[in-house]
């Protein structure tokens, strides 16, 4: 790490690319090699397939983002890092190459996915004649519609072009610098395709609630299980909500090296450990159940999101080599509410942003301008010392009334760091992110040690969440989708 006061500019002008390293040859021949080893398995295993991309997901957003970058500041796409005693500028907007290598690898996957229906259950694969029978013999018994499934292809492909509604937003967002109040709603024409795919082919719009809750809405009828709502046409409203939410949440809980990117490979890893019990589960038993299915949904567009954010996340980390840009939020975000929506468990996948869901809160009066807002909330460094403490808003004209009482009420119990002068007048606070007040509670601290704490209270509220979520929630709720 440079000292305090030490020049990070090297770091901003180094070649990004490690290519002429032998290890880095050896390193991205072998994993092409296992990459493509599992995407052409001999069981022809989606799942498998899967893996398969998911490395190469790794290893083209790997090699694209070092020979990329340079170009990517030619055009404009580039911004000061603000952690930094010279503020070094470098590539942003990395998002547009781990969405570019994301879609091309989930388009390249479709025949992989519907390979049985594609090829061993029709004409292809050697099976001809037998098929044909086997069509005409549907035909007859008007069955032959159910041969490919079209809602699942339907499904899918709705998710992917309202991936690639957000990442275009996402993009004119890192030119344009869009108002933040604007933006917030932009996942809202990303997610209108996926949300008719989801009212024509699945329409459920039942939640499962805890016992006590359905007992109290059903007050004189006896329970019978499962207990749940029927939240009609609120059911969009909710999804609506879940999109709009993901994308911003992610967003707003950045601004020092690692972090965007970083909470987005935590929450992916704790999404897949859940996708795989159901999966496990399933492929024991033998049986295959709805949700197994869902999961496995689940699964195909997390892996290989996992798999371009830990390249991006090489890159990203402290001392940082390129930026990720709206763009990655939104498109991280954005997978993970699809999964949630499409997979039926969006309870669950809040579950795993409770970090997210406490810093929008907190942020809550800042982003509704109860409480001025200046562009950047991101920590402040300390030159002298080289770390990080928590910015703060100046306030021109000393809160009154409302605004005083409720920042004197957080200062009372340590959520806010007040600055007053002598006659009790609030003059700045500290901003309401849980970056900042993280600094508040410990102290200055360098720029990656804040990283790896915020991401271990990431991790660890995911691992919490996970255990809960099949300990607590089936006794709370009176049943598990397992
Ligand atoms: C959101 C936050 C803003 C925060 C910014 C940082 C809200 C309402 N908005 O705004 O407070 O400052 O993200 O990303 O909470 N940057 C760094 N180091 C990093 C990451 C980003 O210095 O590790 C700076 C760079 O100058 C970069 C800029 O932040 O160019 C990106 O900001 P942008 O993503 O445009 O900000 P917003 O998403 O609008
Ligand atoms: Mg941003």
């Amino acid at each position: 790490m440079p000292a305090a006061g030490q020049s990070l500019e090297p770091i901003a002008k180094k070649d990004l690319s490690n290519a002429k390293s032998p290890i880095w040859h050896t390193g991205t021949v072998l994993l092409t090699s296992i990459g493509l080893g599992f995407v052409f398995n001999r069981s022809s295993d989606p799942l498998l397939s899967c893996v398969g991309f998911s490395v190469l997901a790794y290893v083209l957003t790997n090699a694209l983002i070092p020979t990329l970058g340079p170009s990517f500041i030619k055009v404009g796409f580039y911004g000061r890092d603000l952690g930094k005693n010279n503020k070094p500028l470098i590539p942003e907007t990395m998002g547009a190459v781990c969405g570019l290598v994301y879609m091309s690898l989930m388009f390249l996957f479709i025949p992989f996915l519907f390979y049985k229906y594609l090829v061993t259950e029709t004409s292809g694969a050697g099976n001809r004649d037998q098929t044909i029978d086997t069509a005409v013999h549907m035909i007859h018994t008007g069955r032959q519609l159910s041969m490919f499934p079209h809602s699942k292809l339907a499904e899918y492909l709705a998710a992917l072009l309202s991936l690639f509604s957000i990442l275009v937003l996402g993009v004119a967002d890192d030119l344009f610098d869009i108002r933040w109040r604007n933006k917030l709603f932009m996942p809202v024409l990303a997610v209108i395709p996926l949300m008719v795919v989801y009212y024509v082919d699945f329409g459920v719009t039942d939640v499962v609630v805890p016992q006590f809750v359905w007992s109290l809405l059903h007050s004189g009828t006896e329970y019978s299980p499962p207990p749940t709502v029927n939240l009609g046409i609120y059911y969009y409203a909710y999804m609506l909500a879940v999109a709009i939410f993901c994308p911003n949440s992610i967003n707003i809980l950045a601004g020092i090296n690692g972090l965007e990117v970083g909470q987005a490979v935590v929450v992916s890893v704790f999404l897949l450990l859940n996708d795989a019990i159901y999966i496990l589960r399933g492929r024991i038993s033998g049986s295959v159940h709805p949700a197994a299915e869902a999961h496995l949904l689940s699964t195909y567009f997390v892996l290989p999101l996992l798999g371009v954010s830990i390249a991006l996340l090489k890159y990203n980390w402290y001392p940082a080599r390129v930026f990720v840009g709206d763009t990655y939020c939104y498109f991280a975000g954005m997978v993970f509410a699809e999964v949630g929506i499409l997979g039926h468990f969006a309870k669950t996948l809040l579950v795993f942003l409770i970090p997210q869901v406490i810093n929008f809160i907190y942020s809550a009066p800042q982003l509704f301008k109860l409480i001025e807002c200046p562009r950047h909330r991101l920590p402040k460094l300390n030159v002298e010392t080289g770390l990080l403490e928590s910015s703060r808003v100046e306030f021109k004209i000393a809160p009154t009334g409302l605004r005083k009482n409720f920042l004197s009420v957080l200062a009372k119990i340590k959520l806010v760091d007040l600055e007053t002068d002598r006659a009790g007048k609030i003059k700045s606070c500290s901003n309401l992110t849980i970056i900042n007040l993280v600094l508040t509670w410990t102290g200055p601290l360098r720029e990656d040690k804040l990283a790896i704490v915020l991401l271990a209270i990431q991790a660890a509220s995911c691992g919490a969440g996970l255990i809960a979520r099949h300990t607590i929630a089936p006794i709370i709720f009176g049943r598990d989708n397992i």
